[in-house]
């Protein structure tokens, strides 16, 4: 959330940057809006009940029980390691390469979620603070301000932030339509890539995110084909942010990009770079840890070099390292997480069909993409802010607009489902029930 400190009176601020006065940061969007009414009114069963639910944040909470368990059983993991030689090891400087031991663990880890299907070389992982950093960091390195990268439409809201506010870079988005599901096709990428020529900004690459954030959907492997064919043709890079892999329902329905590079005998794949992190599939956003995985020796270098302003602390990667390298522990947590995961998701989705609400059909991530179109009182991003304002206010319910996520229909809207309790998740249900025959009630009118 952002700092809400404002200075008293404008004109009387010594003057700042132009990074830390531009407003590509996107913090004035109705995204952040949302999560403002919650942090105001944040609904609790027992002290709040009528507050906000917080149905906008795409955190997973379902597994928590299964890391506090290890940590129960393996305090050592947790601790400073080994009495006083065990502290010095985290407290004294660590250079950017990241502990060995760690990365050789994320890169099992990463090998595991895909069932041995792709490989991944710790070499070429370099650690970051979460993919925020890792997305950024990638973005400096790639591209100059001025330039732009494409990303398929509806996308994270957080990536008009991590890519364009301090690197100067442009987003230029793809746009893609309901009529498939909203999965990118080579004319979407083409018409974007034209009219971005038309605008004489130079394309340096595009961004997927498989599966995707907000739809909930993992791209297949025929249109990741095309994908790569399509940036091998236009000599751009591929960023695949894959934070949300181990969060597919069922393994084997998520390809990587890795797979596709792999089978093709690594040919082009030096414009090839995947971003990890752990802050979905092991539901660990607070702890930081993310990771670029790239097939190309240049960034790989300066993305370590640049690594610096966004370490890992030694700690963490230690407690982690251990936690990753209990092969027990890993299977039984993906395999657990994926069907509490799965089970959320319909228990949800069943719940809006039953009020009328059709949703998108997904088989991955923290999240569902629903459609509220046919309540719009016009089929415009007004009339979506409209929509979205009752249910935020009437409702008491924070999720988030597609036109945040820059979606080109109205009335789509993301729904999370990971970050809050059984019980909260029948609250808000309910909330959405009522909401929609009050609806339905005005609209008979
Ligand atoms: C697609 C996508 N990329 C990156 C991020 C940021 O992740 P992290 O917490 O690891 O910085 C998010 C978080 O919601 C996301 O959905």
């Amino acid at each position: 959330m952002g700092i809400d400190v404002q200075c008293q009176q404008d004109h009387s601020c010594v003057p700042l940057s132009e990074v830390a006065t531009s407003n590509t940061h996107g913090e004035d969007s109705p995204y952040f809006a949302g999560w403002k009414a919650y942090d105001e009114d944040p609904y609790d069963a027992a002290s709040n009940p009528a507050g906000v639910i917080q149905m906008g944040l795409a955190e997973n909470q379902v597994s928590f029980d299964l890391l506090e368990k290890y940590l129960d059983q393996h305090p050592g993991a947790s601790g400073w390691g080994c009495g006083i030689s065990g502290f010095r090891e985290n407290a004294l400087f660590q250079d950017y390469h990241g502990l060995q031991t760690f990365r050789q663990e994320m890169a099992t880890f990463m090998e595991q979620i895909r069932e041995g299907r792709a490989k991944f070389d710790p070499e070429r992982i370099v650690l970051t603070a979460g993919a925020t950093a890792a997305n950024e960091l990638l973005t400096f390195i790639l591209a100059d301000p001025g330039d732009c990268l494409l990303i398929p439409t509806p996308y994270y809201p957080g990536f008009d932030r991590d890519l364009r506010w301090r690197t100067g870079v442009r987003i230029i988005p793809v746009h893609c339509s309901s009529s498939n599901g909203f999965q990118v096709t080579l004319q979407a990428l083409e018409d974007a890539y034209v009219k971005t020529e038309g605008m004489k900004i130079r394309v340096r690459g595009l961004l997927l995110t498989n599966p995707s954030n907000p739809l909930g959907t993992a791209i297949a492997r025929h249109v990741l084909e095309e994908v790569l064919d399509f940036v091998t043709q236009k000599d751009i890079h591929l960023i695949s942010d894959e934070i949300y892999s181990g969060s597919v329902f069922s393994s084997d329905e998520f390809v990587s990009v890795a797979e596709i590079v792999e089978a093709r005998g690594y040919k082009d794949c030096d414009r090839v770079h995947i971003v990890y992190s752990l802050s979905k599939d092991l539901g660990l956003p607070g702890f930081r840890v993310g990771a670029i995985y790239s097939y190309n020796d240049r960034v790989v270098t300066a993305a370590r070099r640049m690594s610096s302003f966004t370490l890992v602390s030694s700690q963490t990667q230690r407690m982690l390292a251990s936690m990753l390298a209990d092969r027990g522990f890993t299977e039984n947590y993906l395999k657990t997480n994926r069907e509490r995961l799965k089970n959320r998701r319909d228990f949800i989705t069943e719940g809006l069909k039953n009020a009328g609400i059709e949703c998108l059909p997904g088989n991955a991530g923290l999240f569902c993409w629903m459609n509220l179109a046919p309540l719009l009182e016009e089929p415009t991003r007004e009339g979506e802010l409209r929509l979205w304002s009752l249910i935020v206010h009437e409702a008491k319910l924070n999720i988030s607009p597609g036109s945040s996520c820059h979606c080109s229909e109205a009335g789509w809207f993301r729904v999370c489902f990971a970050n809050m309790s059984q019980q909260t998740l029948e609250v808000a249900l309910r909330r959405i029930k009522d909401f929609m025959k009050n609806m339905k009630a005005k609209q008979e009118k």
